[in-house]
């Protein structure tokens, strides 16, 4: 608990990421690593697998952009460092751990970026109490390049989740249907802006998940608020919630994607 605390006390951020919640997103998902390590330990290497390939097979090895870098879980950083003249980690947040990582090898850049485009616009809504949702754009991945490769690691599923608790919370006079379609807008506009980059680009995403229960029960769902994505040229299953995480009555696992774009 305190070294948490301490964390979120000496994170730099902007307000509304702290307000938000993503800061506190970032490290409740440092403790599920730490309780669910095992489960995910497939998943993880083999993200980090699919990076590595889509380097060996990239044009170009100026820099690389990863969005959604995160706590580096699936990052295989070094040897990005290694291939490329400049790695981009993007994320709403890096902790102070990811920071030493990062400054250790001297050709790593961290971004502090809303990947959504629309997190800072909700915030300032929020203050003017009207129940409407920001528009959508595009969000430009440059970051004052022209990137060899851009990977979307892991993020996709995740664009939506704060936005939709934070309106749901704050702004209860949005339509929870209006909230859906929004929320798979801003799935759809994600991957639409990767598909109009110039470089080589990677998505590595979990699309479906399936709910496991004690009682044998099974349900499976769309993470993309059904949101349909060709079929991934390589997939596995992360078993991101053994028994006992989420709940005591049913397990959760995702399907996991990787398509090149
Ligand atoms: C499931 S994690 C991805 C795993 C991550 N690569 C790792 O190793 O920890 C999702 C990541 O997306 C980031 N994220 C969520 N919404 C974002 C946004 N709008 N812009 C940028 N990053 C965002 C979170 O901060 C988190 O690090």
């Amino acid at each position: 608990m305190l070294p948490e605390l301490f964390t979120y006390l000496t994170t730099p951020c902007p307000r509304f990421v702290r307000e938000m919640g993503y800061l506190h997103e970032a490290i409740a998902i440092r403790g599920r690593f730490h309780r669910c390590g095992a489960a995910w330990k497939e998943h993880l290497e083999r993200s980090r697998a699919a990076v590595l390939a889509a380097a060996r097979t990239c044009r170009e090895r100026e820099a690389v952009v990863i969005l959604g870098s995160g706590l580096l879980l699936d990052v295989p950083l070094a040897e990005l460092a290694g291939a490329f003249k400049e790695v981009i980690l993007v994320d709403i947040v890096h902790l102070p751990a990811v920071r030493r990582v990062a400054r250790r090898l001297g050709n790593v850049r961290l971004e502090n970026f809303d990947v959504s485009t629309i997190a800072l616009k909700l915030f300032e809504l929020m203050k003017t109490g009207r129940p409407t949702l920001p528009e959508l754009m595009s969000a430009d991945f440059s970051f004052g390049t022209a990137p060899s490769l851009v990977v979307s690691l892991n993020i996709l599923s995740q664009l939506p989740v704060i936005p939709g608790r934070f309106v749901r919370q704050r702004l209860p006079a949005v339509g929870e249907e209006d909230l859906i379609e929004w929320s798979k807008r801003i799935v759809a506009v994600h991957y639409a802006s990767l598909q109009a980059l110039a470089g080589d680009v990677c998505l590595i995403a979990d699309y479906a998940y399936i709910q496991l229960g004690r009682d044998g029960s099974r349900e499976v769902g769309s993470t993309l608020h059904g949101l349909e994505l060709p079929e991934p040229q390589s997939t596995w299953l992360w078993q991101i919630a053994p028994l006992g995480e989420l709940s005591d009555h049913y397990a959760r696992e995702l399907k996991v994607g990787v398509w090149s774009l």
